[in-house]
């Protein structure tokens, strides 16, 4: 049975684009466009694509850092937007941020005292035994030394600041940490201690996490779900080892092809679409201010000219099917799991040597 703690339903957020002297709005950047996404408790979310696809600005919106344009964040069932003031702030203490750089993402003039002991401050909280007691637990929890309170950001790795940002994140007890990249400005021999780190908090606090990521290879190793995200909209997502073994959507198995796979055996069993070289993503993303009619992928679908009813008279550039370029897919159901569910036209048809169809 499912059991939700965060609910995402239809989620926009537009940027206005201003020009001029009266900064007048002229466009929007679509940075997220229409997402829909369940997050199990105690389970974790992958969100992957490339830079620019939208993942950061769902992750603020997530976290209350940022407003959504419109569509609905629910946590445990209850929709953020209709709750007062009061009853937001505290739903919002449930859904914590872990930052990108922990080098940046801390201020460098507090101490790990002050900095994990701010949401306290901020939310007028006194944990029982005093704040002081309950920061040194934190920083046991994550790993560090809890006498190490009047230390600076400065006097720390970049491994253990990001313990830092994760015991503060862990403050107020939330239900959901939404990690933003949590690694990548880490060594890798670091990355996978603080990989360890989540996967022990998960199971010993029963967390949830979206775990935002480029590296597709770490998202495999923590996630039990997979969302792959383009231009502000999600277009496949299910179960980790489907979406990985078979994905339906081009753009993932172009993104899962671009990931190295080291050990040959592993290979052989994987797949064409994890086999590095096997596609190419051509070019750049097109701008969220304009994205490109129909299938939002169809300006770079690698899938798209090779198919029989690819048409050179198609809007575009490239002979692409009609439906491609005038017709936006819907996300639905096209693998063996009715959770695996992608948005392409011709996901049922996919025949990339050793990709199941
Ligand atoms: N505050 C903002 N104002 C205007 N545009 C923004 C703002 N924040 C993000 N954008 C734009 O929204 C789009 C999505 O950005 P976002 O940072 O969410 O992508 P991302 O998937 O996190 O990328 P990356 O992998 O590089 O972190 C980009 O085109 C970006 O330029
Ligand atoms: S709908 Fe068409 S353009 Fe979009 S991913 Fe599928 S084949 Fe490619
Ligand atoms: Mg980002």
């Amino acid at each position: 049975m499912s059991d939700a703690v965060l609910q995402v339903r239809e989620l926009v957020k537009h940027y206005p684009v201003r020009r001029g002297l009266l900064r007048r709005s002229v466009a929007a950047v679509k940075a997220v466009d229409g997402v829909s996404l369940t997050l199990e408790r105690g389970r974790t979310l992958g969100l992957v694509g490339e830079s620019g696809s939208g993942k950061s600005t769902l992750a603020r919106v997530l976290v209350g850092i940022e407003t959504p344009t419109s569509g609905q964040v629910l946590v445990d069932g209850e929709d953020v937007s209709t709750l007062s003031r009061a009853g937001r702030k505290q739903l919002r203490r449930d859904v914590q941020m872990v930052f990108q750089d922990p080098y940046t993402s801390l201020n460098p003039r507090m101490s790990v005292g002050e900095i994990v002991g701010e949401p306290f401050a901020i939310h007028g909280i006194d944990p029982a035994g005093g704040r002081r007691a309950a920061v040194g637990e934190l920083l046991e929890l994550v790993g560090l030394d809890p006498d190490h309170t009047s230390r600076y950001p400065h006097q720390f790795s970049g491994g253990q600041r990001q313990r830092i940002g994760i015991a503060r994140a862990l403050a107020l007890r939330p239900k959901v940490l939404v990690c933003d990249e949590p690694v990548s400005a880490l060594d890798v021999s670091v990355q996978g201690q603080v990989i360890n780190l989540l996967e022990d908090l998960q199971e010993e606090l029963g967390l949830s996490y979206l775990f935002v990521a480029h590296d597709l290879g770490v998202v495999r190793h923590i996630a039990h779900d997979v969302a792959v995200m383009y231009l502000g909209r999600i277009v496949e997502q299910g179960p980790e080892q489907p979406v990985y073994d078979t994905a339906r959507h081009p753009y993932t198995q172009a993104l899962l092809s671009a990931v190295p796979v080291p050990d040959p055996a592993v290979r052989a069993t994987a797949g064409a679409a994890a086999q590095p070289g096997g596609l190419v993503l051509e070019g750049d993303p097109p701008s969220p201010v304009d994205p490109p009619s129909g299938c939002p992928f169809h300006t770079r679908c690698w899938l798209a000219p090779t198919l029989p009813e690819a048409r050179s008279d198609a809007p575009g550039s490239r002979p692409v099917p009609t439906v491609c370029a005038t017709e936006t897919p819907a996300l639905v159901p096209h693998g063996d799991a009715a959770t695996h569910v992608a948005a392409c036209h011709f996901a049922r048809e996919l025949a990339a040597p050793g990709v199941e169809s």
